[in-house]
């Protein structure tokens, strides 16, 4: 076979492989069993130019202050303090999403950040980022999934908590509940919090963060090792979105802080497969899972540089779901992968056979 015929396939692989063969979902690897999920979101922030630009992501803006703070200090949340570094700009800094807890406050609130997913109806599904958490104290890094106070899955570095003198690195899970609620939002009453100390350095490199959301059972793992396990009438039952989060309050039993530098939590990547609590949805994703007989799953590798779907196709993003940009279609203005695949295979059918 020559180069040419070689080049031609290749590419029709990679289409094909990136859309019709998870038709049916993506399953994960969870303990000795296999979940499946039928959508995705993907999202490579180092090819990300511009987030507002971003169809899975979006960066809200509001201020929280008096009784919604747990602190003697408001919060601004505000774009200002979101930004993307672009991988091959020729910055020195990590290519990704960046998140600032700023060191001065603004009418006696912290400037701080926070990123949401444009999807509100993940309801089971495994959830991993990519993050380097800052070594400045006084500040909370979260990666988390919401629905209410009562229902929420947290995943939180509290950065004053850090002591590379003995090795200590805590990284605090917690799960919101009725209970929980019922102690005054304390999980630690409610039996709902964990503690784990990391085996290593969360602020030196980029380490991945994963969750698993199932049906009464929720499995927290650190680079791939899992580090805790929680079950019960606790875990949530809902569709929610999911945030990336990083601030401060001056709370001295939370985050602690202000901090007394700026202080950046940079973020690679989040990929999350996932269910649909929206019956719409559903019927949809069972439309596009047509051929049953072979049941076109695709397994998530163990691979941190590998993502589904293209992640250089461009800035709209649309990169959710198996074959297009999910309930939130207007956002959307990529075409369809299988469309894609069509595409692809009658400009080779075009191109190989001359
Ligand atoms: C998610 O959806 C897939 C496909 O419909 C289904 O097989 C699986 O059981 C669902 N997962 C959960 C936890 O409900
Ligand atoms: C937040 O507070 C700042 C400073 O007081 C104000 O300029 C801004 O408009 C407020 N933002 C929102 C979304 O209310
Ligand atoms: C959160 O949502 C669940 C399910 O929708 C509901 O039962 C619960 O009352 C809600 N909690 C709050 C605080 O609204
Ligand atoms: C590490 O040292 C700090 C004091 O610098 C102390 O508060 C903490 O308990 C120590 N942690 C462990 C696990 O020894
Ligand atoms: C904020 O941090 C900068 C360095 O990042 C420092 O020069 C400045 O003095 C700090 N300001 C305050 C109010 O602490």
């Amino acid at each position: 076979m020559n180069f040419f015929w070689a080049l031609c396939l290749t590419g029709i692989l990679r289409r094909v492989s990136a859309s019709e063969d998870c038709d049916c979902g993506y399953a994960a690897k969870v303990g000795n069993s296999r979940h499946v999920f039928t959508d995705l979101i993907e999202t490579d922030f180092g090819k990300v130019a511009s987030l507002s630009r971003n169809a899975d992501w979006f960066s809200p803006e509001f201020n929280r202050t008096g009784d919604r703070v747990r602190g003697p200090l408001g919060e601004q949340f505000s774009r200002n303090n979101v930004d993307t570094v672009v991988e091959g700009s020729g910055s020195d800094q990590a290519p990704g999403l960046r998140m600032f807890v700023r060191n001065s406050t603004v009418d006696g609130m912290v400037p701080v950040a926070e990123v949401d997913s444009t999807r509100q109806e993940i309801q089971w599904g495994s959830f991993r980022v990519s993050m380097q958490v800052p070594d400045v104290a006084g500040t909370c890094a979260a990666f988390f999934w919401y629905h209410n106070d009562t229902q929420e899955i947290d995943l939180e570095f509290l950065t004053k908590e850090f002591d590379p003198g003995n090795n200590t690195f805590p990284l605090n899970l917690v799960v919101h509940s009725l209970e929980s609620q019922a102690d005054d939002y304390d999980p630690v009453e409610a039996g709902s919090f964990v503690k784990v100390q990391l085996p290593f350095n969360p602020t030196t490199a980029f380490h991945e963060y994963r969750f698993d959301y199932l049906p009464g059972r929720i499995i927290f793992y650190a680079d791939g090792d899992t580090i805790a396990e929680m079950d019960g009438p606790g875990v949530p039952t809902a569709g929610g979105h999911l945030i990336l989060q990083h601030w401060s309050s001056g709370n001295p039993l939370w985050s602690g802080g202000p901090p007394t530098e700026d202080a950046v939590l940079n973020i690679r990547y989040v990929k999350a497969y996932f269910n649909s609590s929206s019956v719409e949805r559903r019927e949809e994703l069972a439309r596009g899972c047509t051929d049953s007989a072979t049941q076109n799953v695709c397994d998530i590798p163990n691979d941190e540089d590998f993502f589904f779907n293209d992640q250089d196709s461009d800035d709209q993003g649309g990169q959710n779901g198996g074959d297009d940009g999910g309930p939130e279609d207007s956002t959307n203005h990529l075409y369809p992968l299988s469309t894609w695949g069509i595409l692809a295979a009658s400009l080779a059918a075009t191109f190989c056979y001359v």
